[in-house]
């Protein structure tokens, strides 16, 4: 394919918001048992039981923001089992996942201590399903109260003793199924009553997320911001990318071009599903106040083999590192609207950073998407024009080319690029229009030449990012080859 992409250097589109690159850990399989948390008596090095290996990986993403406990957890979470001395705290069932033991050895306090390893701000999600006002609304006392109060008293029994500050909360999550199995009519009328009593203690400003929609689900959206929008800052969205059907999901590995091909086109649907889910908030929200947060998003396939089902540990290839470029990109030209998402999840589920085994860990090709584009965070969307042909497959087609561009505050133009052809090169004529003069160029590339390529504890290096060589500059224009199935990031000095 030929094509051709015009980056207007000085049309500035807004801002890229960083947390769009925001991280979500479930209490869900070994995310946060075994992935984050070892304990402090673990063999595995640890910071007071927090594993260091995976904290020093997840470090260099510059996560912004980390959502926790849940998932479909948080509206069976209890916040008050999960502090207090560890032996003391209530062993509990995980009914949602996978039926194992939950001893709550990590809650509040030990979630704040990895934030602050990670520098990442703390995102709660808050029960709405099964627990109280008074449970919710106690809990952000307990987190951000700076005086004398039963809950401000406990926190310093447990060995904190100035509040944290906790900008976002969530009320409830997918209350329209695992939160609840409520109609929005029901459920916007309980936001409007528990974020009532989600107060801001002293100069901590909470940034309230009402529960919302399901995929296309936008009655949901309508009802909520037509009863509901005048309170919320931010309201949900979750897609999950899932070739095959829920029934009938189909493997990590061992797919067929098909099966890639589909992977593509729905990570691509989700740039309709926030065009539709948006419109419906301008009409409430014409000033787009209210932040379109889509906190859970990434690729569902059946779980590895030989795991526990409830687990949802899977692998992670060259397609995972294409849905995340996709998917970022997507986010990036709706930064208008779209001021957070959180992947899901960062150790362990589904479309992973990082998977661990005992004291092992290994860096998945999303990761390697993540640390790539992370200059993007905070950047200035630039306008781009394209001309770009399409990847044909049995009778459909999507755009082959994919491609984003931003300046960042010191200058840098950065423009990332996915290729989604498994067997096709793009060749490009990138023009940086507006730029008086193209110093330096330097470009990253994550490639392959296996659909399937992915990292094992054996072979952890097999997919890693390289220089990116293939581009000759003339003046403003760069001719570009851009290897089949891969991701790039051009970085052009001021
Ligand atoms: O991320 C896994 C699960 O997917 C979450 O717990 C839930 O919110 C969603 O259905």
């Amino acid at each position: 394919m030929k094509g051709s992409i015009i980056v207007n250097t000085d049309w500035e589109q807004g801002v890229i918001n960083k947390n769009i690159y925001g991280q979500f850990a479930e209490h869900l399989g070994r995310c946060i048992y075994e992935g984050l948390w070892v304990g402090q008596e673990s063999p595995i090095p640890n910071t007071d039981g927090i594993r260091n290996d995976v904290v020093e990986a997840l470090k260099r993403l510059n996560i912004p923001v980390l959502r926790w406990p849940g998932g479909c957890f948080a509206d069976e979470y209890h916040w008050k089992d999960g502090v207090g001395p560890k032996e003391n705290r209530k062993r509990m069932v995980n009914t949602h996942w996978g039926g194992v033991v939950e001893n709550n050895h990590f809650g509040t306090h030990e979630f704040f201590q990895l934030c602050e390893l990670l520098n990442a701000e703390p995102y709660i999600c808050g029960n709405v399903g099964s627990g109280t006002v008074q449970e919710m609304s106690e809990w952000v006392e307990y987190m951000t109260f700076d005086g004398e109060s039963p809950m401000a008293a406990w926190r310093q029994e447990n060995g904190r003793e100035k509040p944290w500050k906790l900008k976002y909360f969530g009320v409830g999550n997918e209350n329209w199924g695992c939160g609840g199995n409520m109609r929005p009519e029901y459920y916007a009328d309980l936001y409007r009553r528990y974020q009532t009593y989600v107060r801001n203690y002293g100069d901590n400003r909470i940034y309230r997320i009402a529960g919302g929609a399901n995929v296309d689900d936008y009655r949901w959206t309508e009802v909520l911001m037509r009863e509901a929008g005048y309170l919320m800052d931010g309201l949900s969205l979750h897609n999950y990318t899932v070739p095959g059907t829920w029934e009938a999901k189909r493997q990590a590995l061992g797919f067929d071009e098909a099966e890639w091909f589909e992977t593509m086109k729905k990570s691509l649907h989700m740039d309709e599903l926030i065009t539709r889910h948006s419109a419906i908030m301008d009409k409430y929200d014409p000033d787009k106040r209210v932040g379109l947060i889509v906190d859970e998003w990434g690729t569902w396939f059946l779980t590895e083999p030989g795991t526990n089902p409830g687990f949802l540990y899977q692998q992670n290839t060259m397609r995972d590192a294409l849905v995340a470029g996709l998917h970022l990109h997507i986010f990036h030209n709706h930064h208008d609207r779209v001021q957070m998402t959180n992947i899901a999840q960062m150790v362990n589920v589904l479309q992973a950073m990082v998977l661990t085994e005992g004291p092992a860990m290994l860096l998945t090709p999303t990761y390697h998407v993540f640390e790539m584009f992370k200059v993007h965070q905070d950047a200035q969307a630039l306008a781009t024009h394209t001309k770009l042909g399409n990847y044909e497959y049995d009778g459909d087609s999507i755009p082959q080319v994919s491609v984003s561009a931003s300046k960042a505050q010191d200058g840098y133009i950065h423009i990332s690029l996915c290729n989604v052809h498994p067997g096709e090169s793009a060749n490009l004529n990138l023009e940086l229009r507006g730029l008086e003069e193209v110093k330096e160029i330097s470009g990253v590339v994550l490639v392959s030449d296996e659909m399937q390529a992915h990292n094992t504890f054996d072979q952890p290096e097999r997919v890693k990012k390289a220089a990116f060589t293939s581009f000759q500059q003339q003046g403003q224009r760069l001719d570009i080859v851009l290897p089949p199935m891969s991701v790039v990031m051009l970085a052009i000095a001021p």
